[in-house]
Parts: C-alpha cells; structure tokens; sequence
C-alpha cells in the first residue's frame, strides 16, 4: 500500500488537475535529459529499472524503447493513466515517495526526472531510492538549477515585464524548493544518503517548439493559475504571453521553431 501521510495533496491535485497540460508544455520541456539520464544510469535491455513521478510516461516509455523492464509510479492517476498510453509495456501504478510498495533491492536502476522537489522531504526521497536499487545499482536524479539558461528566463521575465505576482515560492527555483541548485550540492544529497561515487554534472538542450504552440501552451498555463499566484484576467494572460513572444524572437529558427536552450542537473549515485 502506498503511504501518502507525507503526500503534499495540494501539489498532486495540480498534477491530477493538468496531466494533459503538461504533456504539451512542461512535459515537452523536461524530455531534454531523459537519454542523458538513463545513460547515467546504464538502463539497457533486461535493466530493472524505476521511474518515479513518472508523469506522463516520458522516461518510462524511453527505458522501454531501450528493453529495459520498467516499473513506473506516480501519486496522480490521472499521469498514471499518460504514462500507461506512453508505455504500454510498463509496469505502471499509483505510488508515492517518500514511501514505495517494494522490497529492498529490487531494481537495478531507479530514475526520477524533475521530481526532486515535488515528492516531499529530498533526504528521505534519495534514502528510499537507495533502498530500492540492489547493491551495485545506481539511482539518477535530474533538477533545474538555480543558474537556468537563456531559455528558461523568459517566462519569468515577462510576468516581471506586466507585473504579474508570481508565485511564493518559484516551483523552477531548486533552492526555494528544497533541494540543491548546484551540481557540488546535488553529489553532496546523494553522498549524504550513502550512494557511492556520487556526482553531479550539467547537461543542455534546446527545447525545440512550434512558436505559436509555445504561446498557446502558456496562455493556457497562465489561465490554469499554475505559474502566478493567482490566475490572471485574461487581459492580462494577453499581455504576458505577448512580451514573451517578443522575448523569444531571438530563439526563432529559419523554420518556425524557437529552440529553447536549457540546462538541467544530472546527479548519479551507485549503491
Ligand atoms: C515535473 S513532473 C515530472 C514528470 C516526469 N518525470 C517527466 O519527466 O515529465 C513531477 C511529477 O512528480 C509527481 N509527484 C508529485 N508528488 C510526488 C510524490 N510524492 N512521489 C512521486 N512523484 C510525485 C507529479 O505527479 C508529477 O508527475
């Protein structure tokens, strides 16, 4: 059984409330290490592997791809659900950190993209992951850092630009949100945990999107309240998906698509 006292619900109903949402915008986003950190992580054919807050199966479709035995989790159903289409041959199911329903050592890889920060205290999310992976096994995480690139910026510069309050806490700064935002202190959460070997390195990518998808994406963003502290009229979502646009011309490509660039964390720990 999952145990959910430690479950922030407030967070996983947004998750629940978005799940579609987020394949289109954010999701698409955060594919850029998935090759990176499975590589990390040496998921080939037969690897047992995990992947927690799957969200819509990104990872988990990928490990597939690649032979691997997966084994996907996440507290929202609705994600379950997405990753269940992503990767049909999965083991998928409704799960939480800091508490997973499986045996010590039972996997020989358990990955996480972008989860740190979401799924309660990092301490105990890392000590559960190790608790998972075999003796010999390697756990791989990904976080954004606090020195995001180029790309990253522009969102938050145009809610600044119109005066939009954002939220309390900024979801995409790590420090804020409970865990390191630097690769020395992401190898220190892992070394703390007991994983051997344990590093951190910055991996780039451009998020490559259709321009008019990336401002649709963010109208329908702005409207769901997710990246302000309250929802904004939708006089307001024009405004702010405008100056964005502007901010982005220096993105655009001869073919339409803005290129995004964006850099991530990759930390890597072997039990
Ligand atoms: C930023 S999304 C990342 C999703 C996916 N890994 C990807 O690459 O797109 C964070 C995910 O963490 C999940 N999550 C939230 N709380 C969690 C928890 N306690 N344990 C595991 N996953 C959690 C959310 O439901 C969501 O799917």
């Amino acid at each position: 059984m999952t145990d959910t006292r430690q479950l922030d619900h407030r967070d996983v109903d947004l998750w629940e409330e978005h799940a579609a949402l987020y394949v289109r915008t954010l999701g698409a986003a955060c594919a850029g290490p998935v090759a990176a950190l499975l590589d990390a992580a040496q998921v080939g054919p037969g690897t047992r592997v995990l992947d927690v807050g799957t969200g819509p199966g990104t990872v988990a479709a990928v490990a597939a791809d690649r032979g691997a035995a997966v084994t996907a989790v996440d507290p929202s159903p609705a994600m379950v659900r997405l990753a269940h289409e992503a990767a049909p041959r999965a083991r998928t199911l409704v799960a939480a950190l800091p508490r997973l329903p499986f045996p010590d050592a039972c996997f020989d890889a358990a990955v996480g993209n972008f989860v740190l920060g979401h799924a309660g205290p990092t301490q105990a999310v890392v000590a559960e992951l190790r608790r998972v992976v075999r003796p010999g096994g390697r756990v791989g995480l990904t976080g954004w850092t606090d020195a995001p690139a180029a790309g990253q910026t522009l969102v938050g510069r145009a809610l600044h630009a119109v005066g939009a309050p954002r939220l309390p806490t900024d979801r995409l700064r790590p420090s804020q949100s409970g865990y390191p935002g630097d690769a020395a202190g992401m190898a220190r959460l892992l070394g703390s945990a007991g994983l051997r070997q344990a590093g951190c390195r910055v991996v780039a990518w451009d998020h490559r999107v259709g321009a008019a998808a990336w401002s649709e994406g963010l109208a329908r963003l702005l409207g769901t309240g997710l990246l302000t502290a309250t929802a904004p009229d939708p006089a307001t979502v024009d405004r702010i998906v405008g100056h964005a646009a502007a901010l982005s011309t220096p993105f655009l490509s001869p073919d339409g698509d803005l290129r995004l660039p964006h850099v991530a964390l990759l930390a890597l720990g072997w039990r």
